[in-house]
């Protein structure tokens, strides 16, 4: 029996020394291999009577049970180190702290652009958009400002190469072009339908619905400093029927004001002006009855009657339709709202000042 202990013991320690799994099919091969040991003890049992086989026998086999515990008992062992070793390697520093990814947001200025698009949207206002490169026509001569007119120096602009009588010159200097363009559209829409017979020009059954729309977006001028920048907003607005008049447009821009400064303790003043476009013209000046800037006029927007060759060039007849428009600032107003006091800021991209708005 000390032999076969001593198989045992042997196996045990060849199974420790082995450092690799290779190494431990190696030294499992020398006890349960072909020729191993054990393998060998099985041959020798054949000269052995039947009752010493027995007895034999089962004394092997006890031998070889506890060999293969020790093999996977070993094998385990080593999968154990294997997977530690593996955890350690990959083992992460939780102390580190995390990647932070910012939540972007929009920009004051389109903050103040979607307030006034609602304002004006829920007072029944059409929203459009026009090219920022625009033509001649429709920049200063279709609002009534013909070439030699003075009024086109004080809207110094970028002309565009390669320009021509109809062609995109230049960078539009504001967005009263947009009243040209949409009021055209819109006539010709109703136009349509007169020549489809579907209405009667005149026919008190059938009127041409009212031009009411606001137009936001970028201008451009040659202009840079505190309160100027080479590129900003405006927001035109127009109302055109067959009966709208200045006490429409000081109702509606009275409301706008209030609705957008969350203030019912400010008046408007209406200041006589002149723009080319209209007549009469008004400049709008807003005055808080509270807060940092209590007491102060504010101009906020440019304002008048549409002129009478405007509602011309829009394809109307100006003795049966009128109304008024206004330009307006969304930077100014975003100014004034935030009581920011450098336009520029606006346009720097610096994330501290930006991210305040959120
Ligand atoms: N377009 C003018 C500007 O840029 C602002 C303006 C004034 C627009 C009067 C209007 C208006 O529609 O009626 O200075």
């Amino acid at each position: 029996m000390n032999e076969l202990n001593a198989i045992v013991d042997a196996a045990k320690q060849a199974f420790t020394a082995a450092a690799t799994p290779a190494d431990l099919e190696n030294a499992k091969a020398q006890f349960l291999g072909k020729t191993g040991s054990i393998t060998e003890l099985m041959k020798g049992m054949a000269a052995l009577s039947v009752e010493e086989k027995k007895s034999r026998g089962a004394a092997i086999n006890l031998v070889k049970q506890a060999v293969e515990a020790a093999l996977t008992d070993r094998r385990q062992a080593m999968a154990d180190a294997e997977l530690e070793l593996q955890l350690k390697a990959e083992a992460m520093d939780v102390s580190l702290p995390g990647r932070k990814r910012g939540q972007g947001g929009l920009h004051p200025v389109s903050l103040t652009l979607e307030r006034i698009e609602a304002i004006f949207g829920s007072m029944g206002f059409d929203v459009a958009q026009g090219p920022e490169i625009e033509t001649d026509w429709f920049n200063f001569t279709a609002l009534n400002t013909p070439e030699d007119h003075p009024a086109r120096s004080m809207h110094d602009t970028f002309y565009v190469e390669g320009g021509t009588e109809t062609a995109p010159n230049l960078l539009r200097t504001h967005t009263s072009p947009m009243q040209i363009r949409y009021a055209v559209q819109h006539v010709k829409k109703y136009r349509a339908l007169l020549d489809a017979g579907a209405a009667t020009e005149g026919a008190s059954e059938y009127v041409m619905p009212e031009i009411r729309v606001i137009a936001p977006g970028r201008t451009y001028r040659v202009d840079s400093d505190a309160t100027h920048s080479p590129m900003f907003h405006q927001c035109e607005g127009l109302w055109i029927g067959a009966n709208v008049n200045f006490k429409d447009l000081k109702v509606v821009f009275t409301d706008f004001c209030r609705t957008f400064f969350e203030s019912d303790d400010l008046v408007l003043r209406f200041r006589p002006s002149f723009f080319p476009f209209t007549e009469p013209s008004a400049e709008i000046d807003i005055q808080f009855a509270s807060g940092p800037l209590a007491g102060r006029w504010l101009e906020v927007a440019g304002s008048g009657q549409v002129h009478p060759n405007v509602v011309r060039n829009m394809g109307l007849d100006p003795e049966k339709y009128i109304g008024f428009a206004f330009g307006m600032g969304p930077d100014r107003l975003t100014m004034l709202r935030y009581g920011v006091n450098d336009l520029r800021l606006f346009f720097d991209g610096d994330i501290r000042f930006l991210s305040q708005f959120q």
